[in-house]
């Protein structure tokens, strides 16, 4: 489904902050940032993955039974965010936005489909780069953005881990006492009128569904094209609106929905919260430029409520240019070649027909400038249009350390690499090759090779990333450059692997498993 088109005033020219190479775990946290940004970006056409698609249009649903469950994704993933992190202790600076909640499903308090299907839906993007919580934060705020919020209203950051076991309970439920619940709130750092906000604000979307709720929820809302017998909190549960606060202070539509008219006066949390300022929060969200501009910064501050350990990196934003399946080869006379794509993303300007490119070394000699290939892939982003161009040159080396064009650079390791073009994989297994300069072996000793893998853990849908490692031997030399291989490695999965090699110290950049040749 091609994505309407929101011009933004200007696409500024996007670049990260210089010197954030930095790792976690293991991976640089600008890799982490541009797989996110990927994400983000690459909605429709070559080298989508369509996770933005199960958000758009808003209404959109893509669990396992289809349509008609009377469910929506974008609402299942605000609450997702939500029941994850509303169990936060700040003052231990533990829980937070973790997906602790995987493993939580089959709490009363986590009532119905939302934590499977949306986390089943995000595992094929989670691997080394991109934690399920990354993914989840992604969620959020690309279903605001997808349900009439902006694109640029909530800053998107990179960095969260995820835990292996479930956390507290203490998500709040229609029951709940008013008392309970600010405290929860107030434990994961909310006070009481950015409470009521926030749960405003998630109301603006979706519905409460009879299936989970049916003391509160009429049966005759029951239908075929409604399975679960889901009830909107306002008229617009596909819009990310204040209607929710206008109708309850109106006393027009659904009156702030069935947590607020609850037939049991026990199962009116939504009420009990709202009054318990005089409606002074919700008279302030009833202008729609406030709501817009509270629910971005609490939402915001939801996404970013981490344990204590984790770092954030910088806002990631959609990058104007960007390389792509960036990878180095070598000839077996010891010849080494940079290939991959060039990405260009563009609104209000043509792109051009070919990226002129050069690399450069560490003592800043520059190669002669370089072209690439005619464009090869085109896509569709809520941000724009991206077009890709292929390349493959030679490179100086060894001493190549840069990449560089349209004024950004990437680094280049020309020292120690992978060689996605000669490594395999299949279902179950991979032979990774790699090449290091023979002066180096000779100093720093054996190469080991690490694959970092999604494998299926016990009591959640989400995987962890769990990394194999392998010594690897070398068979030939190429020139100035020793190659190794690992032999044929098993391992429980071969998607979304990410790949390096160590030499002592020393350790090649990460490539993606997916670049590898299938098959042997
Ligand atoms: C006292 C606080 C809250 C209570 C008791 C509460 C309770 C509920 C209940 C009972 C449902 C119906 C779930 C279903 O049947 O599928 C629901 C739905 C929802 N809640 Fe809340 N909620 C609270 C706060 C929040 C907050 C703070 C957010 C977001 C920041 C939020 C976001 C949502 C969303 C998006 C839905 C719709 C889910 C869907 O359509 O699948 N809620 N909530
Ligand atoms: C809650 O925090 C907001 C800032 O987000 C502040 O303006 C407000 O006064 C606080 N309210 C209470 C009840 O502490
Ligand atoms: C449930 O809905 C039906 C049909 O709209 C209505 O007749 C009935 O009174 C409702 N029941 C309750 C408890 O609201
Ligand atoms: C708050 O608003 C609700 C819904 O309009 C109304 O029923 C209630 O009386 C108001 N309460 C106060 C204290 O203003
Ligand atoms: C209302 O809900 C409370 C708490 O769940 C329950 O104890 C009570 O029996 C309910 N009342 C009716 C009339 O169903
Ligand atoms: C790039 O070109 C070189 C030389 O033609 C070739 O050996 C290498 O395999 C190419 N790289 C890729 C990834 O195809
Ligand atoms: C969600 O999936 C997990 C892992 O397979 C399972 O243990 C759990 O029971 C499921 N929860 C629900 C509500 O279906
Ligand atoms: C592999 O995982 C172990 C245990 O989680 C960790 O201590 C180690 O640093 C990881 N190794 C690499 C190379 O990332
Ligand atoms: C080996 O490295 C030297 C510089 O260290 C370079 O001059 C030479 O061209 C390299 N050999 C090959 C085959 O690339």
């Amino acid at each position: 489904m091609i994505p309407s088109f929101r011009p933004l005033g200007l696409l500024p020219l996007l670049m990260f902050s210089t010197g954030s190479f930095s790792q976690l775990n293991g991976i640089d946290i600008r890799d982490k940032m541009e797989e996110m940004e990927h994400i983000w970006v690459d909605n429709n056409g070559a080298n989508a993955d369509g996770f933005v698609g199960a958000v758009s249009p808003c209404t959109n649903y893509v669990g396992r039974n289809g349509p008609n469950e009377g469910e929506q994704s974008s609402a299942q993933w605000v609450r997702t965010v939500f029941h994850d992190s509303v169990t936060a202790n700040l003052a231990a600076g533990t829980g937070g936005l973790d997906a602790s909640l995987g493993f939580e499903s089959d709490r009363p308090e986590n009532l119905g489909l939302f934590i499977n299907d949306t986390l089943r839906f995000m595992s094929p993007t989670v691997s080394a780069y991109l934690s399920m919580s990354d993914n989840i934060a992604l969620g959020l705020v690309a279903s605001l953005a997808e349900c009439g919020g902006t694109t640029t209203g909530i800053p998107l950051r990179v960095g969260r881990i995820d835990a292996e076991e479930a956390g507290p309970a203490g998500v709040p439920m229609p029951t709940t006492d008013l008392e309970t619940t600010l405290a929860q709130f107030a434990a994961a750092g909310f006070n009481q009128s950015e409470t009521i906000a926030l749960t405003a604000c998630g109301h603006s979307l979706g519905r409460i569904h009879y299936s989970n709720f049916p003391d509160i929820v009429n049966a005759s809302a029951v239908s075929t094209t409604n399975v679960n017998g889901g009830v909107g909190f306002d008229a617009t549960p596909a819009d990310f609106d204040n209607l929710v606060v206008t109708e309850y202070l109106g006393g027009t539509g659904s009156l702030g929905g069935l947590l607020v008219t609850a037939g049991n006066a026990s199962d009116r949390s939504d009420f009990r919260l709202y009054v318990s300022d005089n409606n002074v929060t919700m008279q302030a969200l009833s202008v729609e430029a406030t709501f817009q501009a509270q629910c971005n910064s609490l939402f915001e501050r939801m996404i970013n409520t981490v344990p204590s350990a984790v770092t954030l990196s910088d806002p990631i934003t959609p990058m104007t240019w960007k390389g792509v399946n960036l990878m180095l080869d070598i000839s077996s006379t010891g010849a080494v070649s940079i290939s991959g794509l060039i990405r260009n993303l563009y609104y209000y300007v043509a792109p051009p027909t070919v990226v002129y490119y050069d690399t450069s070394t560490t003592d800043n000699v520059y190669s002669a400038v370089q072209v690439t290939a005619a464009a090869s892939g085109f896509g569709t982003s809520i941000f724009g249009y991206t077009i890709y161009w292929p390349f493959n040159n030679t490179i100086a080396s060894p001493g190549t350390n840069s990449l560089n064009f349209e004024g950004i650079s990437y680094p280049i390791n020309d020292e120690i690499f992978i060689l996605p073009a000669q490594s395999t994989s299949s279902r179950s297994n991979f032979v990774l090759k790699a090449a290091a300069l023979t002066s180096l072996t000779e100093s720093l000793g054996t190469m080991t090779g690490v694959l970092y893998v999604p494998e299926r853990q016990q009591g959640t849908v989400s995987s962890k990333i769990t990394n194999t490692t392998v010594e690897m031997t070398a068979y030939a030399t190429a020139g100035n450059y020793t190659l190794f291989s690992s032999g044929s490695v098993a391992v429980a999965n071969t998607r979304s692997v990410v790949a390096k090699v160590l030499l002592g110290d020393s350790a090649s950049r990460t490539v993606k498993g997916d670049l590898f040749q299938r098959g042997f």
